[in-house]
């Protein structure tokens, strides 16, 4: 082999790895843990005043971010009276948090039906309703589950199963963290507390 031959194949091992490194960089960042980590994203729905809403309407300020219905018996009432007493909790430092419904069953969850119930928690409290692909839309972008639960229902009363989990989105809409069903109105106060002084 001559030397030119050589050197030739050497310079194109050290390319083609250098392209793979670059590669593999991009489509971590891209693909990889940085991905996994987007929680959230934009949405377009209407609130509990039939007004259209959108994510950047609540930029400035941090949110909490709840997904339910209002014909849930249990858990969506308790997860949003914890996410309350915890912002109330904060005083003047939950001044900063705007809460906010999304439904997870838009069909029964009229901005009207909102209407009679966001109120009953929090007078900022906010709800948002849309069109089934909407309301699919922001569920996916904040992998939360939903789905009409089987079972011998009438078609006006049925139950939804869904995830319980309250999101933390800081001023620029990006997630922060996020509260497991069950964690508590003191517990949360407190990590609030911690991550927004
Ligand atoms: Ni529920």
């Amino acid at each position: 082999m001559s030397d030119r031959k050589l050197t030739l194949i050497v310079g194109l091992f050290f390319a083609v790895t250098a392209v793979a490194a670059i590669v593999a960089v991009y489509m971590w960042r891209g693909g990889g843990p940085g991905r996994i980590a987007a929680i959230g994203g934009p949405y377009a729905l209407v609130d509990h005043d039939g007004r259209s809403r959108t994510d950047a309407d609540f930029r400035g300020g941090y949110a909490l971010i709840y997904f339910g219905y209002t014909y849930c018996p249990d858990v969506c009432p308790t997860a949003l009276s914890d996410m309350i007493v915890a912002i109330d909790e904060l005083g003047p430092l939950g001044a900063r948090i705007q809460p906010i419904f999304i439904t997870i069953d838009p069909a029964r969850d009229t901005p009207d039906r909102l209407k009679t119930y966001v109120p009953k928690f929090h007078p900022r409290l906010v709800g948002l309703s849309g069109s089934l692909a909407q309301i699919t839309a922001v569920a996916k972008a904040y992998r939360v589950y939903f789905a009409k639960s089987k079972g011998p229902t009438a078609v006006e009363d049925y139950l939804m199963d869904h995830s319980s989990i309250i999101f933390l989105m800081d001023p620029d809409g990006r997630y922060v963290i996020h509260f497991n069903h069950g964690t508590g109105p003191e517990k949360m106060a407190e990590r609030l507390r911690e991550l927004l002084s």
